[in-house]
């Protein structure tokens, strides 16, 4: 039976001491949630802190991006294998912010979900559109290429392993969340893309979270629909009683 997996991106923020607190305020808070998967995805630098922190507790570690060759001249770059040997989990691969900010296109983001899975970690592939696609009609087929190009040559027993985070682009840190219905039915549409490609046993496995400006007070209304199977949170997840609450939500 799946889990919802609720999933912090803590962006490039915190100092490595905040970052520290922020983990062990957390690992006390939700000590025995077994309903929900829990994840945090703090920056690079202060991944092997937080691993620390959150050692033998029900947290798991993710990271925000990583490169999608292995060892070599890559100056600057992150790979996977370096971010499963210090204890990740999870790879936010494709986020609207690399997408946007520094002009990631969908073959690079295929290329990283490949090596993330070939790297024995679990991607998170990020898929969305911007308020100028929704407001042109074009949600459905950017979503579908999102997905389509993401997941591509990947074997149905790799997607298995993958996690699918849709975040409508103009939902993210805006304050203006998707309605839970509007976001189910782009989940249902990302269901369906999967249920073509990979089966439908397989597409019902695989987790589709919603992010964008989920806050304590609208996770409920979004985690009630069926095709919502956790979220992916940015904002709400630097403070540790917003992340609890938003763990919490069925409480
Ligand atoms: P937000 O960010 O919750 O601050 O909107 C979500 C995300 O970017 O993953």
């Amino acid at each position: 039976m799946k889990r919802p997996l609720i999933a912090g991106n803590w962006k490039m923020n915190k100092d490595l001491a905040s970052a520290r607190k922020l983990a062990a305020d957390m690992v006390g808070l939700l000590a025995g949630v077994e309903q929900v998967e829990i994840a945090v995805c703090p920056a690079f630098v202060h991944l092997q802190a937080v691993a620390e922190q959150i050692k033998d507790s029900n947290i798991a570690l993710g990271a925000q991006d990583c490169y999608w060759q292995g060892d070599g001249a890559f100056t600057g770059e992150i790979s996977a294998a370096m971010l499963a040997d210090i204890g990740c989990e999870y790879v936010i691969i494709g986020h609207s912010e690399r997408r946007h900010v520094m002009g990631e296109g969908d073959e690079l983001i295929n290329w990283k979900v490949c090596k993330v899975l070939s790297d024995g970690l679990r991607p998170i592939l990020c898929v969305g559109e911007t308020l100028d696609e929704r407001e042109r009609d074009i949600t459905e087929p950017v979503v579908t290429r999102h997905v389509t190009a993401g997941l591509l040559n990947l074997s149905a027993e790799e997607v298995r392993r993958v996690t699918i985070a849709y975040e409508p682009v103009w939902a993210i840190g805006t304050g203006k969340t998707a309605t839970p219905e509007q976001a189910n039915d782009v989940h249902a549409l990302i269901r369906g893309i999967l249920a073509e490609k990979f089966g439908s046993d397989v597409a019902a496995e695989i987790r589709i979270q919603y992010g964008g400006s989920v806050k304590p007070d609208n996770v409920k209304g979004l985690m009630a629909q069926p095709q919502i199977d956790g979220a992916l949170v940015g904002g709400a997840s630097l403070k540790a009683n917003d992340f609890e609450k938003i763990v919490k939500y069925h409480a």
